[in-house]
């Protein structure tokens, strides 16, 4: 597998307690080989759970980070950028994502990491919300978990078991790409699927399977079985920059 060389500098038991899906600095790491990032940049960090990619982008270029999240708070979040000490250029925001509290065009970038299938997978929060916290020129840039293709269904005879709820938002790198460019707001500067996805989620899974329930109540075997199941290679982690124009 790949090497994130910034991510080893930092402390492993640091990211395994603040995670909250595969390896978000990976994800953030791979996301970045495709934005430009310059020190005094306002950067949205939208669902960015417990700031690890806040205080990543902070600490790798300069920037400042609007850590925006809903289901962790502000305060915990403050607190966990003071210990990192970058809690002069990192904010914690505590809001809904169809609710947000920023003016138009006030970001450089909006970055999200394994967040925006939440609030983001439909035809309408792109150009009526999302797009409008960027300025002309400014940047945009998902991870996404997906699927390799489209399937009639909607997911793989191998997952069906799987397919509940939020799953519905798992698509191919195609269908994230079209719903942004059809919007004719953006150009695309990249879209496609990160090498060796199973082996980026695989130590969330595992670390999943031990520690999940004792925060989250239940589910934390899910991953597990969800990757052991994907026999036919159908999972994918797809990652997509655009330019607005
Ligand atoms: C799977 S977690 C990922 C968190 C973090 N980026 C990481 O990788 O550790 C998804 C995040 O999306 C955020 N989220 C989900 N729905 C949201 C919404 N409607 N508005 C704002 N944030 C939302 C949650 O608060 C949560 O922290």
């Amino acid at each position: 597998m790949k090497k994130y060389s910034k991510t080893e500098k930092y402390d492993k038991n640091w990211i395994n307690e603040n995670w909250m899906g595969p390896n978000p600095l990976w994800l953030l790491e791979e996301l970045c080989e495709n934005l430009e990032l310059h020190p005094g940049m306002k950067v949205l960090d939208m669902g960015c759970g417990k700031g690890l990619t806040s205080v990543f982008l902070a600490k790798e270029y300069g920037v400042t980070v609007f850590a925006n999240d809903l289901w962790i708070s502000a305060t915990d979040n403050l607190r966990r950028f003071i210990d990192a000490g970058v809690a002069d250029k990192v904010f914690p925001i505590h809001a809904e994502a169809h609710a947000l509290p920023y003016a138009d065009g006030f970001f450089d970038a909006a970055i999200s990491i394994d967040s925006y299938e939440y609030f983001g997978a439909d035809e309408i929060y792109f150009p009526c919300t999302y797009s409008k916290l960027v300025m002309p020129g400014g940047q945009f840039g998902i991870v996404v978990p997906g699927l390799k293709k489209e399937f009639d269904k909607g997911y793989p005879d191998t997952l069906k078991d799987f397919w509940a709820g939020d799953m519905f938002s798992f698509h191919s790198k195609s269908w994230w790409r079209r719903l942004w460019e059809k919007t004719g707001i953006v150009d695309i500067i990249s879209c496609y699927d990160i090498d060796d996805p199973k082996e980026i989620w695989r130590p969330w899974a595992d670390w999943a399977l031990e520690n999940f329930d004792k925060e989250w109540g239940e589910g934390g075997d899910t991953d597990d079985k969800f990757l052991r199941a994907d026999i036919n290679n159908d999972l994918a982690l797809v990652a997509m920059t655009a330019r607005k124009k």
